[in-house]
C-alpha cells in the first residue's frame, strides 16, 4: 500500500486443464511480481473437472505468487463436484472435499493494510437457489444466499471507514458484454444486498469475458476474463489491475498479446469509491430467476 492506494491483480478462471493456456500462466507468474502488487485474487474456476491434478497445478501458481503478494481464492462452479450430492440431497460437505484439500478456504476473509478481502461462496452447482427455467443455467448459475451477504456485511461493518472493503466471488454481476448473461439467479434482489454490504468493489469472473461497470450506480464491479482457451468472441485474454484509491476505484484491463507473448496495459475505467447504499438498480438484462 502507498498512500491509501491499494493495488490489486485479479484473474479469474484459469481452468487448469486441458483448456488452460500455460503461455499466459508463465506470463503471469513472471509479471505480477514486477506490479508491486497489494494482493492477488482468483475469483474461482481454477480447474476444469474439479481433478486432483488440475488443482494441483493451480495450487503451484499460488504458491508462486504468494512470495509477492497475498492470495485470495474462491471457488468457482467448475471447482466443486456436485454430482456426489445432487440439489445437497447427501449433504453439502461432499462436493467440497477436493478444492478444500488444496485451498481450504471456501470463504476466505484476508486482512492486509488498507483493506479487508471477504470473499463470498456462491457456487452450489445443482441447488435449489441455482435453478431457473433454462437448462443450460444447471450446474452453471450460482446463487448468493442472505447468509453470504449479511456474514460479508458484518465483516466490512467491523472495518474502519477508510480501510477497503474488497468483496469477491465468482459468479459475475453484470451481464457480459457478448454473453448478455447475468452469473447469478435472481439478481435483482442480490444487488440490493450487495448494495448494503458497503463494499467498495466487487471482483468477480465466470462469464470468460472482460468487464467494469457499477450496480445501483454506486458499487464498481470487476469482472476478469479467462486464461484459457474457451475466450468469449475469440478475443484476447484479459485480467484485470484494480486500484482502491480514497474516492475511487480504477479497473485496468491487460490484454495478452499472443504475438509478443505478454500482458499489454488497455482500457482503464475509474468509478467513485462507493457511498451509501442505494436501492435502484440500473442494469439492463432480464432476471433468469425463478
Ligand atoms: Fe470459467
Ligand atoms: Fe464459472
Amino acid at each position: 500500500m502507498s498512500a491509501g492506494r491499494i493495488v490489486i491483480a485479479h484473474l479469474s478462471d484459469l481452468h487448469f486443464g486441458a483448456f488452460a493456456d500455460l503461455a499466459q500462466i508463465e506470463a503471469l507468474e513472471t509479471f505480477i511480481p514486477t506490479i508491486g502488487l497489494d494482493a492477488a485474487v482468483i475469483s474461482g474456476d481454477l480447474s476444469q473437472r474439479a481433478r486432483h491434478g488440475e488443482f494441483q497445478a493451480a495450487h503451484a501458481f499460488v504458491n508462486r505468487i504468494k512470495p509477492h503478494a497475498p492470495v485470495v481464492v474462491v471457488p468457482g462452479n467448475h471447482d466443486i463436484e456436485w454430482w456426489k450430492s445432487p440439489l445437497d440431497l447427501l449433504g453439502e460437505r461432499g462436493k467440497y472435499r477436493k478444492y478444500s484439500r488444496y485451498f481450504r478456504e471456501l470463504r476466505p476473509v484476508v486482512e492486509i493494510p488498507g483493506a479487508v478481502f471477504a470473499g463470498a461462496l456462491s457456487s452450489y452447482g445443482v441447488a435449489f437457489g441455482s435453478l431457473t427455467w433454462n437448462i443450460r443455467d444447471l450446474a452453471v448459475k450460482g446463487h448468493l444466499p442472505a447468509s453470504e451477504t449479511d456474514r460479508v456485511t458484518g465483516i466490512f461493518a467491523k472495518a474502519p471507514p477508510a480501510v477497503a472493503k474488497v468483496l469477491v466471488f465468482h459468479h459475475n454481476v453484470l451481464p457480459g458484454a457478448l454473453s448478455r448473461r447475468m452469473g447469478l439467479a435472481r439478481w435483482r434482489s442480490t444487488h440490493r444486498r450487495l448494495l448494503a454490504t458497503r463494499a467498495d468493489v466487487i471482483l468477480c469472473g465466470h462469464d470468460h469475458q472482460e468487464g467494469a461497470g457499477q450496480i445501483g450506480g454506486a458499487l464498481p464491479v470487476s469482472t476478469s476474463g479467462t486464461h484459457s482457451a474457451r475466450v468469449r468472441g475469440k478475443r484476447p485474454s484479459v485480467f484485470n489491475l484494480v486500484t482502491i484509491e480514497p474516492s475511487a476505484v480504477h479497473i485496468q484491463h491487460f490484454r495478452w498479446q499472443p504475438a509478443t507473448r505478454e500482458f499489454q496495459p488497455s482500457d482503464t475505467y475509474s468509478f467513485a469509491r462507493a457511498g451509501p447504499p442505494k436501492v435502484a438498480v440500473s442494469v439492463a438484462g432480464g432476471d433468469q430467476g425463478l
